[in-house]
């Protein structure tokens, strides 16, 4: 460009100050264009970065699934002739589980177990096919649970605790292991574990669950 303006027929007094002039704006010019150029790279590199930290709180964040026992009722109960329950067939009870996925992606877990305790014996147990909770969204799913009622009554305390009509207080114990995977970038492991207690009357068949304690490793 200047070579051009060279050429061009001007008064060589003239030419020499003009030169001058425009070498010094030409050069004030190549430096506010590399620090406009600069600032622009700057500018372009904090956005980006606010963008990652954005998404990082956000999308990218891997969250606690939520997992919430709705309620419980009895599948299967046979009583005997003296209206104790039968001690080979098994009491299966139903839980309404809802697993609530604050995630932008989906929450998938393997097969899932749930333990029964009473009086701190293992009287039961559950297991649920693998399921899949959606980005956002809180599925709900139909757990099974068998109650083995030889190894409730084996229980020292069962017999006084069931004659008085009272509930029987059981725990439970569930663990769900999972995967939160992100736009393939962000791949995370999820363990749930939910501890629950629930009260069960037998006799009139009442059940009242208390609220779980959820246990969650990312
Ligand atoms: C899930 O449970 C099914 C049926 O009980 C079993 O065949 C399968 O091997 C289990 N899968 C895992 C990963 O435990
Ligand atoms: C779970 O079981 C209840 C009672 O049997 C039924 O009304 C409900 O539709 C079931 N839910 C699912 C997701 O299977
Ligand atoms: C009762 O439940 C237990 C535990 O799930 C199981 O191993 C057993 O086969 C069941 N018994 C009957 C009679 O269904
Ligand atoms: C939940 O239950 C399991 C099995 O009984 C026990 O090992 C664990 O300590 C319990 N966790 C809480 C928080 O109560």
């Amino acid at each position: 460009m200047s070579k051009h303006e060279q050429v061009k027929p001007l008064a060589p007094a003239a030419w020499h100050i003009r030169s001058d002039e425009e070498l010094s704006t030409e050069s004030r010019l190549r430096q506010r264009k590399y620090v406009i150029c600069c600032g622009c790279t700057t500018a372009v590199l904090l956005i980006l970065a606010v963008i990652l930290i954005v998404l990082g709180f956000t999308v990218l964040h891997v969250r606690e699934p939520i997992i919430h026992m709705n309620r419980i009722i009895i599948q299967r109960l046979e009583l005997d002739d003296n209206g104790i329950p039968r001690t080979d067939v098994n009491i299966t009870l139903l839980a309404e589980v809802s697993v609530k996925n604050p995630n932008y992606a989906s929450f998938r877990f393997k097969n899932t177990t749930t333990l029964i305790y009473y009086g701190g014996a293992e009287v039961g147990e559950g297991r649920n096919p693998p399921g899949k909770a959606k980005a956002r969204r809180t599925m709900r799913m139909n757990m099974t649970v068998d109650v083995i009622p030889a190894e409730v009554a084996a229980v020292p305390g069962f017999s006084s605790e069931y004659s008085s009509g009272r509930a029987l207080t059981f725990d439970t114990y569930t663990k769900v292991d999972g995967k939160v995977k992100i736009a393939s970038v962000v791949k995370k492991n999820v363990e749930v574990k939910l501890n629950c207690t629930v009260s069960f009357n037998i006799k009139s068949g009442e059940i009242q669950n208390k609220p779980c304690i959820q246990k969650v490793s990312l």
